[in-house]
């Protein structure tokens, strides 16, 4: 079985954008490769160092999150990055080989420093952030990456530090590659992109009262001002989200909104009364969940136990061809 590699900051709650984008495609790996999937903790600290004091929570909410879509500890591997140590081991030995023009040069460190401004972050931890992704992968010799466009250039430094390392110790790091999943960009309830820091996400926890008052907030299409006036699917937000979550009804609704048979209140109420059913299920294996802390413990514990065999095992090869 192919062996897949992939993380996530632990942002908290997740939305669903996380849920369409990152999650489903991990859910459909998880039943034919051997995922490795973990919090990664050590990274939220490269810029959040000074607010650690959130991690620990926000790791628990993301991996109920987790959890609750049908992520599967007997499938996948579920984990915390700071508990398998073999990550910073790899990390050192590739940081001796590793040119830092490579990382002052990753469009990600400069745009990051560009949007970040007013946040101290020259720090060596948050220059080296490409190179501790490279580690996480290689300490399991993952064959591929499932990971959004925003980490290619991750991807290619983790790519080229395994050839630079086989080049001088022999070929034992894979070449890694990314495997992009070609999913809907999710909008957020004001129509751009659907993000945490805009304030503007559905959270995957949010109870019913939220999920509807967020949908009756949602714009529409803004030349329909009167109940009348013919709408224009194709720039609505709220149909962007039937199109995703309600795909039997996307004919109906879209002669119904042409022909302004239907008011953008009542095509809310369809929307948000589909959302709610589909997020049903999820909110009852969270409440489940939240109250069983000593479960999710063991579930992490059982992760780090399998992925420190496995990365034990190549920081071992590692070690041996550098001579140490
Ligand atoms: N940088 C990734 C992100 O922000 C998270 C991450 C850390 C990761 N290590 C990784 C992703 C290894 C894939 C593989 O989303
Ligand atoms: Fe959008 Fe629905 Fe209103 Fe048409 S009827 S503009 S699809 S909210």
């Amino acid at each position: 079985m192919k062996t897949i590699v992939s993380g996530a900051r632990p942002s908290g709650r997740l939305h669903l954008g996380n849920y369409i984008g990152a999650l489903q495609s991990w859910l459909k790996l998880q039943d034919q490769y051997l995922c490795y999937y973990f919090i990664a903790d050590w990274h939220a600290l490269t810029t959040g160092y000074a607010e650690s004091g959130e991690i620990g929570e926000n790791s628990r909410e993301m991996l109920i999150d987790w959890l609750s879509c049908g992520l599967d500890p007997e499938k996948a591997v579920l984990f915390r990055q700071s508990r398998v140590k073999e990550h910073a081991e790899l990390f050192l030995l590739l940081g001796m080989i590793t040119p830092i023009s490579w990382l002052e040069r990753c469009p990600t460190f400069k745009e990051q420093l560009r949007e970040l401004e007013g946040k101290e972050i020259h720090n060596y931890g948050f220059l080296g952030y490409p190179l501790l992704q490279a580690a996480d992968i290689l300490a399991y010799r993952a064959d591929a990456v499932p990971v959004g466009e925003d980490q290619l250039p991750h991807l290619e430094i983790t790519r080229d530090t395994a050839r630079r390392f086989n080049h001088l110790y022999g070929k034992i790091l894979p070449e890694p590659e990314a495997l992009l999943g070609r999913y809907p960009l999710l909008p957020g309830i004001d129509g751009r992109k659907m993000s945490k820091s805009y304030a503007n996400d559905i959270a995957l926890s949010d109870p019913p009262e939220t999920i509807r008052e967020k949908v009756n907030r949602m714009i529409t299409d803004p030349q329909r001002v009167k109940r009348k006036d013919p709408g224009r699917p194709e720039v609505c937000t709220v149909f962007k989200f039937h199109e995703i979550f309600n795909t039997a009804e996307i004919p109906r609704i879209q002669t119904a909104c042409r022909s302004a048979e239907i008011g953008c209140v009542q095509c809310k109420e369809l929307l948000a009364r589909k959302l709610i059913e589909v997020m049903a299920p999820l909110h009852e294996k969270r409440r489940s969940l939240e109250e069983k802390p000593a479960y999710l413990e063991e579930v992490l514990a059982g992760g780090e136990e399998r992925a420190a065999k496995e990365a034990r095992a190549t920081l071992q090869v590692v070690r041996g061809a550098m001579g140490l």
